[in-house]
């Protein structure tokens, strides 16, 4: 083992010392670029320092790009989308369903809850008939218990909503849960959440003492869940099918919808498509939650699990083709915040949020909801008419050309040639090196 690698006070040096301590660290192993790292640090000292704050042992910045989708016509209202993504093809796949839907009637969405979650899990040994039957009598005191962390929260219109004691004894030898709704208006309000669960497992503890003298309480842990299937909202696409004739000269828009139906209905059927065809829609729902300062992990996991309640993991999208209609929905639990946690700190997250009008967590919930049913659109649509790689590498050439350090007229030449191509990285490559060993000629 090689324990002159192991540091102690990593996290208490400066940002240079750290930086140092690497290039000594990775010597063994080759070159490491240091100077790389101090290339993206900002230039303005005071918006570095806010960056390094959010996270620790910060030796640099991770930039990706922060583009735009615009012309989406979400209830009537028209937003150009903030989208934080580094992979090609989304953004332009985005803009281009949105454009789609645009006259169209757009999308229409509607938030169908808005509760969160919290849990309580502790162990009881007494008799849980008697702890039942004295519930709501605990519940209103375990409520009345945080009444000071809750006062601001309640004037807001939130809060704790209600607690459910729930019985896993049969899966675990005593073991039980409180679970908790909450209202927590415009913030994530992970902070109040746990805040209320730690106070409630204190008071919990007091007063199954009191009732129950002869038994043991344990709490095990309080912490929210990340799983709020009633932090939902619903976003749907609809019109004639004879509105999509133009898209592909293949097919008739009938023809079009019934494929696209079959497409969304396999992803209702098989886990394995199912994965792929969600991965397309966090595809849009991740860079809106990114780039508005929101958890996209909370939110990817709350999605999976939510796919997977029935038993089977399936689709998060839906469609129907009836007496001429296609119709095309996303149900998307998704929790999120519009005041606190980054959504400020962070200046282009609070840009983000400029841009987007200042929505309440509501509306964002369902202008995500909006993006992630327009990316599923344009992923199916591409699909099962040309196939995904004709526009996905048409977006991914500019990467091919970065990497083969092609100048600018080279890639002229490179986008002329492929225009009637399949374009492909060796096909790029080799392309290149013929035009390269031309000119050396
Ligand atoms: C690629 O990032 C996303 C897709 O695979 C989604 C899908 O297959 O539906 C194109």
């Amino acid at each position: 083992m090689e324990a002159k690698k192991f540091v102690s006070g990593f996290s208490k040096m400066s940002k240079v010392d750290k930086i140092n301590w690497l290039s000594d660290f990775y010597n063994d192993h080759g070159k490491l670029d240091i100077k790389m790292f101090e290339a993206f640090w900002h230039q303005d000292d005071s918006l570095q320092a806010v960056l390094e704050n959010f996270s620790e042992n910060t030796v640099s910045n991770f930039p990706m790009p922060f583009g735009i989708a615009p012309n989406f016509h979400i209830n009537n209202k028209v937003y150009a989308i903030p989208m934080v993504i580094e992979e090609s093809s989304v953004v332009a796949a985005a803009s281009s369903a949105a454009k789609f839907w645009m006259d169209k009637g757009g999308f229409k969405c509607e938030v169908l809850g808005t509760v969160k979650v919290g849990q309580l899990h502790f162990k009881f040994t007494g008799d849980i008939e008697a702890l039942k039957a004295q519930f709501e009598e605990l519940k209103s005191d375990l409520i009345a218990s945080v009444e000071a962390i809750t006062t601001n929260m309640r004037k807001r219109g939130g809060g704790v909503k209600d607690i459910a004691l729930i019985d896993f004894s049969s899966e675990e030898p005593d073991y039980y849960q409180l679970r908790v709704s909450f209202e927590t208006c415009d913030s994530m309000g992970a902070n109040f959440i746990n805040s209320v669960l730690e106070q409630f497992g204190i008071e919990l503890k007091a007063r199954l003492a009191v009732l129950f003298p002869n038994d043991r309480v344990e709490i095990i842990m309080a912490i929210l869940s990340n799983l709020t299937p009633n932090c939902l909202v619903r976003a749907t696409v609809e019109c004639p099918v004879t509105e999509l004739d133009k898209i592909s000269p293949a097919f008739s828009g009938a023809a079009f919808a019934e494929k696209f139906r079959m497409a969304v209905r396999i992803a209702e059927i098989d886990p394995y498509r199912a994965t792929t065809h969600n991965k397309g829609i966090y595809n849009g729902v991740d860079a809106v939650v990114l780039a508005t300062g929101n958890d996209f992990r909370a939110v990817e996991a709350c999605g999976h699990a939510f796919a997977g309640l029935s038993g089977s993991y399936a689709s998060l999208s839906h469609c129907s083709v009836e007496d001429g209609r296609f119709k095309f929905w996303l149900d998307l639990p998704i929790a999120l915040g519009t005041v606190g946690g980054l959504t400020k700190l962070h200046p282009l997250a609070n840009l983000a949020l400029e841009l987007l009008g200042r929505p309440s967590a509501s509306e964002l919930m369902e202008i995500i909801a909006a993006v992630g049913l327009a990316q599923n659109f344009a992923a199916v649509r591409s699909l099962v008419t040309t196939g995904i790689q004709k526009g996905h590498m048409k977006m991914h050439l500019k990467n091919i050309l970065t990497q083969f350090d092609a100048t600018v007229e080279e890639g002229q030449q490179v986008e002329q040639f492929f225009s009637d191509k399949v374009i492909s990285h060796s096909a790029v490559r080799d392309y290149l090196s013929q035009l390269r060993t031309k000119v050396h000629q």
